[in-house]
């Protein structure tokens, strides 16, 4: 990769200024609207907070590297996934929590080349978490390295999920995922909200594996790279490669994935 250690300083920067700006409406308040207007779906939320800490992130990026691509969930949608230098970003993951004053929220900064992930950088400004990985070094969390979790047996296993924001076909797959689960005795199921994070609790080694039905770019892009330079595997929910588009995405320790993909494919709407 070009510039390493100069793309890996301005992911940082970039997702601890987001962060700042998350926290600071946080503790100060912002109204949630609904996403796609009066009519939509009451529960896709977005606000100020969001869309600050974007186009401050974005600008931080475009200081260093003019020249790169940006794709981003809310005002960002141009970058293209094939470009020579593309930065994924999800300025807030984890907006409901957000919304309900839960402090179990990031932003998440991928960066790739030609498609391949090469950095990334997840923040929790509310408990200071800096989680950063750049592709054949590792994975850390807050300096220190990190590794997924050694266990091989599902019932030593804790699952995490998400639900997509569908609460038709897509909820009845992940019910029926999560009670498959727990046919096999896993210890239990986890929903934290915020699929970046998610993805550091499986490199963490707190999490097994997690699996969700529907997610977006930005919300994987710098957690998946975290996973597998932590020695985990991600896939789609049929143990594909994982497409820069909106997928089914299972993560896990490793030892753990085929058996937790052949749940989730079972069951994939
Ligand atoms: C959402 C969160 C959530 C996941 C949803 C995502 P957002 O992102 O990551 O955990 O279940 O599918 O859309 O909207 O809070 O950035
Ligand atoms: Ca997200
Ligand atoms: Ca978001
Ligand atoms: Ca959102």
């Amino acid at each position: 990769m070009t510039n390493a250690q100069l793309i890996l300083d301005t992911a940082i920067a970039a997702s601890r200024t987001g962060g700042a700006i998350l926290r600071r409406y946080f503790e100060e308040g912002v109204t949630m609207r609904n996403k796609s207007g009066d009519g939509g779906k009451s529960y896709d939320l977005v606000s100020d907070a969001d869309e600050e800490s974007e186009q401050v992130i974005a600008s931080i990026i475009r200081e260093t590297f003019p020249d790169h691509e940006l794709l981003g969930e809310e005002s960002l949608q141009g970058g293209d996934v094939d470009s020579e230098h593309l930065w994924i970003i999800d300025p807030l993951d984890g907006t409901n929590n957000f919304a309900h004053r839960i402090e179990h929220f990031a932003v998440s900064i991928g960066y790739y080349e030609n498609g391949q992930a090469k950095a990334g950088a997840i923040y929790n400004p509310i408990h200071d978490d800096l989680y950063t990985t750049v592709h054949g070094q590792g994975a850390f969390r807050n300096g220190q390295r990190v590794c997924v979790s050694s266990t091989d047996q599902l019932g030593q296993a804790m699952i995490g999920c998400g639900f997509y924001y569908d609460r038709g076909s897509m909820m009845q797959a992940t019910l029926a995922a999560i009670e498959e689960c727990f046919s096999h005795n896993i210890h239990g199921i986890r929903r934290f909200g915020t699929a970046s994070l998610d993805l550091c609790m499986v490199g963490c080694g707190k999490l097994e594996g997690f699996f969700e039905y529907n997610l977006s770019p930005w919300d994987f892009a710098a957690g998946s790279l975290f996973v597998t330079e932590a020695g985990g595997q991600i896939t789609d929910a049929r143990a594909g490669t994982l497409p820069m588009s909106s997928t089914s995405v299972v993560a896990s320790n490793s030892h753990l994935h085929s058996a937790l993909t052949e749940i989730t494919q079972r069951h994939h709407p």
